[in-house]
């Protein structure tokens, strides 16, 4: 592992007090983007104040998420005269996220960050795990750098500002450790499914602990995605041919990989990867997963054709993460066209 760091979920306090605490003396850039300065405006200029740092408000959206926004903030740096020892701060969604943290990477060959996630994508999956990256007009997150952040800070109040839309595709990735974070898992979002889709900080703040620490067991393993880390891709093989498929326009990731949850699940029933012992539990668990509006009834074959457009199809093979157990899921690169694109008839029917 390149490098361990901690995880503050709720602890109360200062942020600018731990910062200044644990960065004694080091100076500081602020990432954020228009939205949350709008919505955290003095919240924003408090924490600025207090660590004297400097702010960097990029524009809102994915499509900024690119290498022109990646040079404005290298520009702010080197404009405010930041050296090695500078530490980013970045205050946002994923976007903000990768963006600042690939800034972060490459800035004098690497400096410091700290991640403050405000979306429950970003506090679940994306601000851990080192993965920082810009998109190209070619692809997502086509330029990009391994750089683990030096802290992670989540406070889940940030949370009753986002747009449900964002929250309940967030979710997808807390549900998706229902099937690899282990039998534990499974029972708990079993059973606090229902709070967790209604908001409640306690459940909230216990499900991001526990997907988080699922997620870092596995990276921590797997740090550069040769083989274990592919289990954080359940579901997101079939997520991301919906995405391609319908060219990255009315979906969310999340919305798409709950439906590559539903995908993978029927799947694993077709193939009888499930013991029937399982298959009531599983039955239980799937009338839980959310089934989002989609921009058209997608076309089986056209959509399986999609599939291989993902950047894990490895010499032409499809690789499937597919439940096996409660909380666990194998790697499955050997199933055929004939039962995926009966799923897909099946789950995309009328
Ligand atoms: N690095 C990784 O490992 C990793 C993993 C998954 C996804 N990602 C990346 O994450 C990005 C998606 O992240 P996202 O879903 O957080 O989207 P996002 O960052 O675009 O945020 C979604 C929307 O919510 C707004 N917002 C954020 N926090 C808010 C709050 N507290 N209150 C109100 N509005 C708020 C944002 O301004 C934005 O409009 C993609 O670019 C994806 O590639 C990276």
């Amino acid at each position: 592992m390149e490098r361990s760091y901690e995880v503050c979920l709720d602890e109360g306090g200062s942020l600018p007090e731990v910062l200044r605490g644990r960065f004694d003396g080091r100076r500081f850039a602020l990432v954020t983007n228009s939205a949350l300065e709008g919505l955290y405006g003095e919240l924003i200029a408090g924490w600025c104040r207090e660590l004297d740092a400097v702010k960097c408000v990029i524009p809102d959206g994915e499509r900024y998420k690119c290498l022109n926004t990646w040079k404005d903030i290298l520009d702010t740096l080197l404009e405010a005269r930041l050296g090695r020892d500078a530490v980013v701060v970045a205050f946002g969604g994923g976007v903000v996220g990768d963006i600042a943290g690939f800034a972060a990477a490459s800035f004098m060959r690497g400096i410091d960050y700290v991640q403050v996630p405000t979306t429950l994508l970003a506090m679940v999956d994306s601000s851990v795990g080192g993965k920082t990256a810009v998109n190209h007009p070619l692809g997502k997150n086509l330029i990009g750098a391994f750089h683990q952040p030096a802290l992670v800070w989540i406070e889940t109040r940030f949370l009753s500002t986002l747009p449900d839309r964002h929250f309940f595709s967030g979710y997808a990735e807390v549900f998706k450790n229902a099937f690899i974070g282990g039998e534990e898992m499974f029972s708990f979002i079993d059973r606090h499914h229902e709070d967790l889709m209604a908001k409640d900080r306690a459940a909230l703040s216990e499900a991001i602990g526990r997907s988080v620490a699922i997620k870092a067991a596995i990276v921590s393993e797997d740090e550069r995605e040769s083989g274990t880390r592919a289990l954080l891709n359940f579901g997101h093989t079939f997520a991301h041919a919906l995405e391609h498929y319908y060219n990255y326009v009315g979906v969310l990731h999340g919305e798409a990989v709950h439906w590559g949850m539903a995908c993978a699940l029927d799947l694993a029933r077709r193939q009888a990867i499930i013991p029937p012992a399982h298959t009531q539990r599983f039955e239980a668990l799937s009338a839980k997963l959310l089934k989002p509006v989609l921009p058209s009834r997608p076309e089986p074959e056209r959509l399986y054709e999609s599939m291989f457009t993902d950047k894990k199809v490895r010499r032409g093979a499809l690789r499937l993460i597919l439940p096996t157990a409660p909380g666990v899921s194998a790697i499955c690169d050997d199933v055929g066209k004939e039962p995926i694109v009966a799923t897909l008839s099946d789950l995309f029917a009328g």
